[in-house]
């Protein structure tokens, strides 16, 4: 079941900025949208032309910025006069990319739209048919069924909205968890029974929320069965909790022997700048681009790392820092958590050679002064001042 290849495609500016407290200017997607191309994602969605002038206007430029060959996408609702202006907006892209999401769960259906299954089967076919109808032949048209994920007691009528897109014209087929409500498995499992019905008659995309914080795990899976194009987001930005987070969807998948297409060492300077153009700040403990995601603490983990520091298999870590464009190295704290291989390694690596007397006493002695003061953590610092001032070696 899985693709040959998996396509990144990026929603950072539409899904991402739409949900910022200052949605960005100009200059600010244009700079976004070079980070993309840097990155190497495989398509970038640049925005809803419909939305206001500016993001008209913004969504022109970037078309026209976008290299040879990679498809530019924007979002417009069902309805002919949005799909015209749409189109107008991105059709000066080498490879511009018609985006339509109409609803298709039971919910919406009964109480958002307020209108028949029959009438939604219309619009499917009639704004589906008018977008291949103006983009030609030869361009791709993604239709998304918005609540896709919450469409499980209207499954069998789901799946005819999609034949129907596809029937119209449509070559993508996205399906989002608009909202995250269930297990990641439940939606996993409904992108198979699509992937089933709809054969190789269309692409199938996922475009996950992350609600329930699965966004990343609901994603990687949907790949497994069938999914050829992941949508995703930089920094994890999107509506609520954010959409589908790029940076831990491509490594889990490289982990696990998928081969992409992204640059990986333009990651953390690509995150970097996306925190300080949103004013978004980095979590500590956050996967791929936290600050302290490279650090050990615990005896146990501490003996497991120096001895495993140089391999390209580490016992505590899953990629190298300087794989997704880290400065930093993995490092060992000392804390009241901390074991003898801690003192060991910080004092070997500024050229201290010590007894193993000597480490048990200097460890003794750290050991209590953080425990005296509050658990606090002694610095690499302190460690060697405090060998100078109690160890024979001087
Ligand atoms: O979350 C969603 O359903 C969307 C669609 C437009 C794909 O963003
Ligand atoms: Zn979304």
């Amino acid at each position: 079941m899985k693709p040959k290849t998996i396509h990144i495609q990026d929603v950072t500016l539409r899904d991402g900025n739409q949900a910022l407290k200052r949605p960005w200017t100009l200059n600010e997607k244009i700079e976004v949208f070079d980070l993309l191309v840097s990155l190497n994602v495989d398509g970038i969605e640049v925005g809803f032309p419909f939305s206001n002038e500016s993001e008209f206007y913004t969504c022109q430029v970037l078309s026209k910025r976008a290299p040879k060959g990679k498809p530019i996408a924007a979002l417009s609702r069902a309805n002919e006069k949005e799909i015209a202006v749409t189109w107008e907006a991105i059709q000066q892209a080498d490879s511009p990319r018609m985006h339509i999401v109409y609803p298709v769960s039971d919910f919406s259906i009964k109480h958002v739209l307020k209108i028949t299954e029959k009438e939604v089967i219309q619009k499917i076919k009639s704004s589906v048919s008018f977008a291949r109808s103006i983009v030609g032949p030869n361009h791709q048209i993604q239709f998304s069924g918005e609540h896709f994920g919450d469409a499980i007691q209207n499954f069998e009528f789901t799946k005819l909205a999609f034949m129907t897109a596809i029937e119209a014209g449509a070559n993508i087929i996205n399906l989002p968890n608009t909202v995250e409500r269930y297990r990641p498995m439940v939606f996993v499992n409904m992108v198979k029974e699509i992937k089933e019905s709809i054969g190789d008659k269309a692409m199938i995309s996922i475009h996950t929320h992350n609600d329930l914080g699965m966004a990343t795990a609901t994603s990687v899976e949907s790949v497994y069965v069938g999914a050829e194009q992941i949508e995703v987001a930089l920094n994890g930005l999107g509506e609520r909790a954010g959409n589908t987070n790029l940076y831990e969807t491509v490594i889990a998948l490289h982990q696990n022997g998928e081969s992409l297409n992204i640059q990986f060492d333009r990651i953390y300077p690509t995150a970097k700048r996306i925190s300080e153009l949103t004013g978004i700040p980095i979590g500590e403990k956050t996967p791929i681009i936290g600050e302290d995601i490279f650090s050990h603490r615990s005896g146990i983990h501490q003996d497991g790392v120096t001895k495993t520091m140089n391999q390209s298999k580490g016992a505590y870590r899953t990629f190298s820092p300087e794989f997704v464009g880290r400065f930093d190295k993995e490092t060992i704290s000392f804390t009241n958590q901390s074991g003898h291989k801690a003192i060991e390694f910080l004092l070997r690596q500024k050229g201290i050679e010590v007894s193993k007397e000597e480490i048990h006493h200097l460890f003794s002695v750290a050991k209590s002064i953080s425990s005296k003061e509050n658990n606090r953590e002694i610095t690499e610092t302190e460690l060697v001042e405090l060998s100078r001032s109690i160890l024979t070696y001087q």
